[in-house]
């Protein structure tokens, strides 16, 4: 069994309140996090905020108060979404926390002891929407920042550098030599690309451009660019120290695996990447980089006003736990690609796969149980693990596992819901009630038999997405409550009575339905 697995997520800017953009990769690790935890032992999950920079000085400013104020009001904005997602991080860092920036200078100073930061006076066109130098042939036609669609400012500065070009061709032939590096792979001849023609970059800012960040040690005329700041929070985090590392860093480094946007994969596949290199640590096993959400398929922006909560979804649907939008996001693009939220593609998503699917399947098979046998297994109900529909779940598992491993989440979740779609069309085709009709009981109660197997299977399988339906399903199959892979053993049912009319009750109502719209009725 593999002993660890550390994964990590992108550090929101705290400039702003959580979007379903934000969620959205939040909830993809949550979900790996919670399959690795099926199978590894020791999984751990760091997600955080990214607090310093001009734009939240700026704001912060402009609303009167200090940024330390607007970071620490905007964090628990966050801190509340997570919860509501029931997002289970191990640890939440936030950049202004006290030991992650002593550890940033310690960074900083030993990249300068060993000649990889050098101070340089440069000319160049800065973009303050970047924050950044731009490269003159990376400007629109009409010479402005591609993304901010602004005039960059000439300016003249002193500056610490990386000497990125150092490991150019060191990371160039690292990506090409481990295939698993870049997901998914369609980036990786990207980022080989941006490579060959990259110079290196200010690690620095004047204090009269940018005050609220870390200070460069010994140094009072600036601060620590703010990537080099957010991107140390990887191992700040679980205890880096350039003098002696906790034991917990030397547990868990490297990271199997960093979750980030397609955005900011420059920022990780090539200045995280060297500054690892430069401090002699080994590189991420795998840097995942998944599309974006855009809302009824346009981007999300304020200026837009299409700006959506996490929360306005699970209010305006009236939704008891997150488990449906979780499903719905993380099922919102394969590999890589980007995704979209609507009101009415997530209603008919999750109608149709969690209320009609799965969860019509629970109800009648368990219903069909009490009718034609008072709720109890028989012994001679119970199948063995070769009969088809034993392996036709244990084949699910294998590819379930193995597009995990390959971080295709959505294509996983069309695991599931194909083996649910199999599962429902073998008990038209076997007809228990046509069955029962004919006296057939031994017959029909192996049909029920494996109907409920495979459920458990399925409550298994779609734990990480929906963590509350996979309870109520095991409960409802008056099974303990356990995740783990190593339960997936065909056969765990055993003979016995399991449930009575009262007990059973849909596990998820569809979206549209009265007694969804109307909850109260419903318990009444
Ligand atoms: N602070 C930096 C990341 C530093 S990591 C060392 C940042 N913050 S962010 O708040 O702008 O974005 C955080 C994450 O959310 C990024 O991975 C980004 O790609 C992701 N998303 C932000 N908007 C998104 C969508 N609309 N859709 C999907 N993901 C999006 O970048």
């Amino acid at each position: 069994m593999q002993e660890k697995f550390y994964l990590t997520t992108a550090i929101d800017y705290v400039n702003g309140a959580p979007h379903i953009g934000h969620a959205y990769e939040k909830i993809l690790a949550d979900v790996i996090s919670r399959h690795k935890r099926q199978i590894v032992d020791n999984v751990y999950f760091l997600t955080g905020t990214d607090e310093h920079g001009i734009k939240i000085q700026k704001t912060a400013a402009a609303k009167h108060i200090s940024p330390k104020e607007f970071c620490d009001e905007n964090f628990s904005k966050f801190e509340q979404a997570w919860k509501e997602l029931e997002i289970e991080y191990n640890q939440i860092i936030r950049t202004t926390d006290e030991q992650h920036k002593k550890i940033v200078k310690q960074i900083f100073k030993k990249l300068l002891e060993n000649g990889d930061i050098y101070k340089h006076k440069y000319t160049g066109l800065y973009c303050s929407g970047c924050e950044s130098f731009l490269n003159p042939k990376d400007l629109t036609q009409d010479g402005l920042c591609p993304d901010h669609l602004k005039k960059p400012d000439e300016i003249t500065e002193e500056n610490y550098f990386f000497r990125l070009s150092k490991y150019k061709y060191k990371l160039i032939d690292y990506i090409k030599t481990h295939p698993n590096f870049i997901v998914p792979a369609f980036r990786a001849n990207e980022i080989i690309k941006q490579l060959e023609d990259i110079e290196d970059i200010s690690v620095s800012r004047t204090k009269s451009s940018v005050q609220w960040a870390i200070d460069v040690p010994d140094d009072d005329e600036q601060t620590i660019y703010v990537w080099i700041d957010a991107l140390s929070n990887y191992i700040t985090a679980i205890g880096y120290d350039i003098n002696e590392p906790s034991e917990k860093f030397k547990k868990l480094w490297p990271a199997n695996v960093q979750i980030i946007g397609k955005d900011i994969i420059k920022f990780h596949s090539i200045y995280w990447t060297t500054i690892l290199m430069s401090l002699g640590l080994p590189l991420p096993e795998t840097i995942f980089s998944h599309g974006w959400i855009t809302i009824d398929e346009s981007k999300m922006s304020k200026s837009i006003g299409n700006v959506i909560a996490p929360k306005d979804v699970i209010d305006n649907f009236n939704l008891e736990h997150p488990d449906a939008f979780r499903y719905y996001m993380a099922s919102a693009a394969t590999l890589g690609k980007d995704g979209n939220y609507s009101d009415n593609e997530f209603k008919e998503k999750v109608n149709a796969d969690l209320a009609n699917n799965i969860g019509n399947l629970l109800n009648r098979t368990l219903n069909m149980l009490v009718k034609y046998f008072e709720g109890e297994i028989k012994s001679e109900f119970i199948s063995d693990k070769n009969s088809s529909i034993a392996i036709l779940a244990e084949d699910t598992k294998k590819q379930i596992i193995e597009k995990f491993n390959k971080y295709e989440i959505a294509e996983a979740a069309n695991s599931i819901v194909d083996f649910a779609d199999r599962v429902n069309k073998y008990v038209t085709e076997n007809a228990p009630w046509q069955l029962a009709k004919e006296e057939k009981y031994t017959q029909c109660g192996q049909v029920i038999y494996n109907t409920l197997e495979s459920m458990r299977y399925i409550a298994l399988f779609i734990y990480p997405y929906c963590p509350n339906i996979a309870k109520d399903i095991l409960k409802q199959l008056n099974q303990e409550e356990d995740f783990k892979y190593s339960k997936l053993q065909w056969g765990a049912i055993k003979e016995g009575k399991i449930t009575e009319k009262e007990k059973i009750k849909p596990v998820f109502l569809r979206l549209d339905s009265e007694f969804a719209l109307d909850k109260k009725r419903y318990i009444n």
